[in-house]
C-alpha cells in the first residue's frame, strides 16, 4: 500500500473550500497538527476563525470525504475543530493609534434608533450564546440612563471589586460584564450631562480589567447621541448589529441608526429582527407585527439579515428573572434563533477580518 504522507493529506484537503472565504483550507492555512498513525489512521485540526462557526459539521464531513476520495488507503480519520478567533487588526498592516483595548479582538456595537425594540435582550443573549460556544466574551451596558444588564443577569445588588484602581468586571454565564448599574443605587437616577456620560463610558473601557477577549459587545442606548459618538471615536469598532422590530415605525427610526453608523464608518454587520413572529402551539408562525419588514429593510439598505427572533413570554421572563433564554430554555425556538444569529454575527466578523487581512481569493 502506498505510504500516506503529510503532503498527500494536504493535497487531498486542497479540495475543500471555505465557502465564505472562497479559498481552500490549505491555502488559508487552516490545517494544523497532522498526525499519521498505525493502520493509516489520520488526525488533523481545521483551525476555525470562530468557535461559533456554523459550518463545523460541513468542514468535518467535507474533509473526511476528500481524504477518502484521494487517499482510499486511509484508516480512521479524526478531524478536530479548534478555533482561534481572528481580528481585523491582528494581521499587521497599518499601525493602530491609541487603541485602549489591544487585547480585545473584535468590538461589536448593538444598536437601534428606537427604544424598546429588544437591543438589550438581543445583546445579552448574543453574548451568552457566543460564550457558550467557548469564545471569550465581554458585555458593556452603555445605557447609562436605563441600565438593564444587572437585571437581565440577575445581578441587581452586585458591586464589582476594585484592585489597584482597576475595576474587575463581574462574570456570569461565561460573560464579563460592566454596567453603571453595578456602581450606583438603582433607586438613585443619574442625571448625566453629555460630557459626564462620555467620561463614564471611557472609564468602562480604560479602567476595567477586561483581559483577553474574542468579542466585546456594547449594548447601546436608543438613539444616536453622545455615547455612540464617544465609542466610535475611542475604539476601532469591528461592526454594528442593528436591532429592530418589524413595524414600519420602528424601521423608520432604525434607518437613522444605520445612517449614523455609515457616517462614522462603522461597518454594518447586519440586522436582527426581534419580535418577528409569535410561535403558535401547532408550530405555525403568527406574524403579529407584519411579515418580512426586517428583510425588506435589510435589502433596501444593502445589509445582511442576521436572524429573526420570535416574540414570546419566555424571552421577557428570562430578562426579568436574570436567566437569558439561551440559558433558561436552550432547546426553545427562540434560543435557536439567537444561537443562529450569534453564529451569523461571528461569521460576518470572520469574513471581514479575512478581507482586512487580505486573505481573499487571488492574494
Ligand atoms: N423577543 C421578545 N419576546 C418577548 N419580549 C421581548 C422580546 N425582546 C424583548 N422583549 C421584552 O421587551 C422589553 C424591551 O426589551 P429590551 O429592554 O431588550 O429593549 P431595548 O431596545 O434594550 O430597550 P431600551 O431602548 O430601553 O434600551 C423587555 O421587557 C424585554 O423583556
Ligand atoms: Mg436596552
Amino acid at each position: 500500500m502506498p505510504a500516506i504522507t503529510e503532503q498527500k493529506i494536504l493535497e487531498a484537503l486542497k479540495n475543500v473550500m471555505d465557502p465564505d472565504l472562497k479559498k481552500d483550507l490549505v491555502s488559508l492555512n487552516m490545517i494544523k497538527d497532522i498526525r499519521i498513525g498505525k493502520n493509516h489512521t489520520i488526525s488533523f485540526s481545521v483551525e476555525l476563525t470562530t468557535p461559533a462557526c456554523p459550518m463545523k459539521d460541513h468542514f468535518r464531513s467535507a474533509c473526511t470525504a476528500a481524504i477518502r476520495e484521494h487517499l482510499p488507503e486511509a484508516g480512521e480519520i479524526t478531524v478536530n475543530l479548534p478555533a482561534k478567533v481572528t481580528s481585523g487588526r491582528s494581521c499587521g498592516g497599518h499601525e493602530e493609534k491609541h487603541n485602549p483595548l489591544p487585547n480585545v479582538k473584535n468590538i461589536i456595537a448593538v444598536g437601534s434608533g428606537k427604544g424598546g425594540v429588544g437591543k438589550s435582550t438581543v445583546a445579552v443573549n448574543l453574548a451568552v450564546s457566543l460564550a457558550k460556544t467557548g469564545a471569550k466574551v465581554g458585555l458593556i451596558d452603555a445605557d447609562l440612563y436605563g441600565p438593564s444588564i444587572p437585571t437581565m443577569f440577575g445581578l441587581e445588588n452586585k458591586r464589582p471589586e476594585v484592585l489597584n484602581k482597576t475595576i474587575i468586571p463581574i462574570e456570569k454565564y461565561g460573560v464579563k460584564l460592566m454596567s453603571i448599574g453595578f456602581l450606583i443605587e438603582s433607586d438613585n437616577p443619574v442625571i448625566w450631562r453629555g460630557p459626564m456620560a462620555s467620561s463614564a463610558i471611557k472609564q468602562f473601557i480604560t479602567d476595567v480589567a477586561w483581559g483577553d477577549l474574542d468579542y466585546l459587545i456594547f449594548d447601546l442606548p436608543p438613539g444616536t447621541g453622545d455615547i455612540q459618538l464617544t465609542l466610535v471615536q475611542m475604539l476601532p469598532i469591528s461592526g454594528a448589529v442593528i436591532v429592530t422590530t418589524p413595524q414600519d415605525v420602528a424601521l423608520a427610526d432604525v434607518a437613522k441608526a444605520v445612517t449614523m453608523f455609515r457616517k462614522v464608518n462603522v461597518p454594518l454587520l447586519g440586522l436582527i429582527e426581534n419580535m418577528s413572529y409569535y410561535l403558535l402551539p401547532d408550530g405555525a408562525k403568527d406574524y403579529i407585527f407584519g411579515k418580512g419588514g426586517g428583510e425588506k429593510f435589510a435589502k433596501a439598505q444593502g445589509i445582511t439579515l442576521l436572524g429573526s427572533v420570535p416574540i414570546g413570554s419566555t424571552i421577557r421572563e428570562g430578562g426579568d428573572s436574570g436567566k437569558p433564554i439561551v440559558i433558561e430554555s436552550p432547546e426553545s425556538e427562540a434560543a435557536d434563533a439567537i444561537n443562529s444569529a450569534a453564529c451569523e454575527v461571528a461569521r460576518q466578523i470572520s469574513i471581514r477580518n479575512a478581507a482586512a487581512c487580505a486573505l481573499q481569493p487571488g492574494q
